[in-house]
C-alpha cells in the first residue's frame, strides 16, 4: 500500500515535471517538406503481399537519386503489404508510409546482398566476414526522413532467428534499418516489427532523430536490440515504445582492436520519454565502446519486466573510455536487477585483441530512480587495474515488493564514487569517500 502511494506520488510528480517544459529533439534536424511527391505504385508496386517489389523500391530511389527535384522528393507507399528484398536508400528523400502501409522483406533469405564489414568491428558481429546488408540501407547519404502515419517496416525476423537457432547462418543477420556515414537523420511516426538482427542502426553519423517510433519484436528473438547508436554524434531518441529480445537502446562505439584503431566515439546521444519491456537491458551503453562513449543523457524512462532497467557494460580488451553519463527519472517495474555498472561483459571478435587495452569509465551519475519488484538492487564491478571513477548515486529506491523495501544489498567491487538516499543501502566503496566531483 505504502509503495502503491509512493510510486502514485512519483509519477504524478513525473507527469507534472515532463508537462511544466516539454523539451524535443525537433531542434537537431529541422523537418524537411518536400517539394515533390511521387508514389511507389507508379514504378509498378503491387501491395498485396505476394508480388515482389524491389523493381518498384530500387527504381524509384534511382529516380530519386539522378533525377534530383529542389526540395527532395517524398516517396509515398499507400496502404497495402509491399513484399521486397532489401534496398538503398538516397539522400534528399522521403520515404512516407501511409497508414496501413507495410513493407515488407521477403522470406528468401538465399540471395540476400552481402556487404563489407564495419571497419570499427572488423568482422561481421555474429560470424566471422562481412555480414548481410540491413533490410533498408543508407550509406553516405544525407537529408533522409522516414515519416508517415504509423505504416509498418516488418523485417520477417523469424526466418533469421530460426536459421540462428539452428546454427545455420553463414554471416552475420542483416539489422531492420542501418545508416552509414551518414547525416541529418529523421525516423518518426513508424512501427518497426520483427528485425531479423538490431532494428535502428546509425553508425558512423551525426544529427540523426527517432521519435514516436515503435518497436516490436518477440521477447524471445535473439539479439534484436531497439535502437543502438553507434560511433554516432547528436542522436536523439525519444517518445518511443520499445519491447524486443534485446536491449532497448544500446550506445556503442566499435568492437576492441578494430574500435580502437578506427576511433570514432558516440557522443551526445539524449534518450527521453521512452518505454518498454525485455528480458535484457532498458538503457544500455556498450558492451562495444572502443572508440569512446561520452555525453550521454537519458531520463524519463519507464521499464516493465526487465532483465536489467540501467547497464553500462565494458570490457578488458575493449579500450575506450565510457565518461560523463547522466541517467534519471527511471521507473523500473519487475527486474531481475536494478543497475549494473560492469568491466567484464561482452565477448571478443577474434586473439587478437590487446588484454591490457583497458577501458576506462568515469563520471557516471544515477538519479532519482523508483523501482517494484526489482529482486536485486545493483551490481557494480570495477576493472580490476583500471576502477571506475566518479561513479554518484542519488535517489534510488529500489523495492523487491515481497520484504518491503528490503531488497538484497548492493555488491561493489574497484569502483570509487558517492551515493546519498539509496535504499537498499549502497556498498560502502561509495559511502565511505567523499563527494569530490560527485555534486551533491
Ligand atoms: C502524396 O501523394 C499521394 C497520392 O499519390 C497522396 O495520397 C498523399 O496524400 C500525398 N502525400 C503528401 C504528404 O503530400
Ligand atoms: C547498397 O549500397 C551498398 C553500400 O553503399 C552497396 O555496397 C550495395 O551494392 C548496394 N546494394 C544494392 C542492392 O543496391
Ligand atoms: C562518407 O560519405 C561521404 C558522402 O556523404 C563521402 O564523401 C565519404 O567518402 C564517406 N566516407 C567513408 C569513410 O565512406
Ligand atoms: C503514431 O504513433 C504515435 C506514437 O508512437 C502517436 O503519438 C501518433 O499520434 C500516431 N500518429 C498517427 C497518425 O496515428
Ligand atoms: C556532459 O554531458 C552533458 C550532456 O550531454 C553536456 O551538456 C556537458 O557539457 C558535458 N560535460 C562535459 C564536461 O563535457
Amino acid at each position: 500500500m505504502f509503495v502503491r502511494l509512493l510510486t502514485l506520488i512519483f509519477l504524478c510528480w513525473c507527469f507534472v515535471s515532463s508537462e511544466s517544459e516539454v523539451i524535443t529533439c525537433s531542434k537537431i534536424v529541422a523537418f524537411p517538406n518536400r517539394a515533390d511527391n511521387i508514389s511507389i505504385t507508379d514504378f509498378g508496386a503491387v501491395g498485396d503481399g505476394v508480388t515482389l517489389n524491389t523493381k518498384a523500391f530500387t527504381e524509384a530511389i534511382y529516380n530519386i537519386q539522378h533525377l534530383p527535384r529542389e526540395g527532395g522528393t517524398l516517396l509515398y507507399v499507400p496502404p497495402g503489404v509491399y513484399l521486397t528484398q532489401p534496398f538503398n536508400l538516397t539522400s534528399h528523400l522521403t520515404l512516407y508510409l501511409a497508414a496501413g502501409a507495410v513493407i515488407k522483406a521477403t522470406q528468401d533469405s538465399s540471395n540476400w546482398p552481402l556487404i563489407a564489414p564495419l571497419p570499427s568491428y572488423g568482422r561481421g558481429r555474429e560470424l566471422p566476414g562481412g555480414r548481410y546488408m540491413s533490410f533498408i540501407h543508407g550509406d553516405g547519404l544525407h537529408d533522409v526522413v522516414i515519416t508517415g502515419e504509423n505504416g509498418t517496416i516488418d523485417g520477417h525476423g523469424d526466418v533469421w532467428w530460426k536459421m540462428w537457432r539452428q546454427r545455420t547462418l553463414q554471416f552475420t543477420r542483416p539489422n531492420l534499418v542501418e545508416f552509414v556515414n551518414s547525416s541529418d537523420i529523421i525516423i518518426s511516426n513508424v512501427i518497426f516489427k520483427n528485425s531479423p538482427f538490431w532494428n535502428i542502426h546509425p553508425v558512423y553519423c551525426s544529427n540523426v532523430v527517432v521519435r514516436f517510433v515503435s518497436i516490436l519484436a518477440p521477447r524471445d528473438s535473439p539479439n534484436t536490440d531497439g535502437i543502438d547508436p553507434d560511433s554516432s554524434s547528436n542522436v536523439c531518441i525519444e517518445d518511443s515504445y520499445i519491447s524486443t529480445g534485446d536491449d532497448l537502446v544500446a550506445v556503442k562505439s566499435g568492437w576492441d582492436e578494430y574500435g580502437i584503431a578506427y576511433g570514432r566515439p558516440s557522443s551526445d546521444i539524449t534518450v527521453r520519454r521512452v518505454s518498454g519491456s525485455s528480458p535484457f537491458a532498458g538503457i544500455a551503453i556498450g558492451s562495444e565502446t572502443s572508440g569512446g562513449v561520452e555525453n550521454v543523457v537519458a531520463e524519463h524512462i519507464n521499464l516493465y519486466n526487465m532483465g536489467i532497467g540501467l547497464h553500462i557494460k565494458t570490457n578488458s580488451g575493449r579500450g575506450g573510455y565510457i565518461r560523463n553519463v547522466t541517467m534519471s527519472h527511471v521507473y523500473i517495474e519487475e527486474a531481475r536487477r536494478g543497475i549494473k555498472i560492469s568491466g567484464d561483459v561482452g565477448d571478443h571478435p577474434d586473439d587478437r585483441f590487446d588484454p591490457n587495452a583497458l577501458p576506462i569509465v568515469k563520471g557516471v551519475t544515477i538519479k532519482n530512480v523508483w523501482g517494484v519488484k526489482v529482486l536485486q538492487a545493483g551490481l557494480i564491478q570495477g576493472v580490476k587495474n583500471s576502477p571506475f571513477t566518479e561513479v554518484c548515486l542519488y535517489d534510488i529506491n529500489l523495492h523487491d515488493g515481497v520484504t518491503g523495501p528490503r531488497t538484497p544489498p548492493w555488491k561493489c567491487s574497484d569502483v570509487f564514487g558517492f551515493a546519498n538516499l539509496v535504499n537498499p543501502s549502497p556498498c560502502s566503496e561509495l559511502i565511505t569517500h567523499q563527494p569530490g566531483s560527485c555534486a551533491a
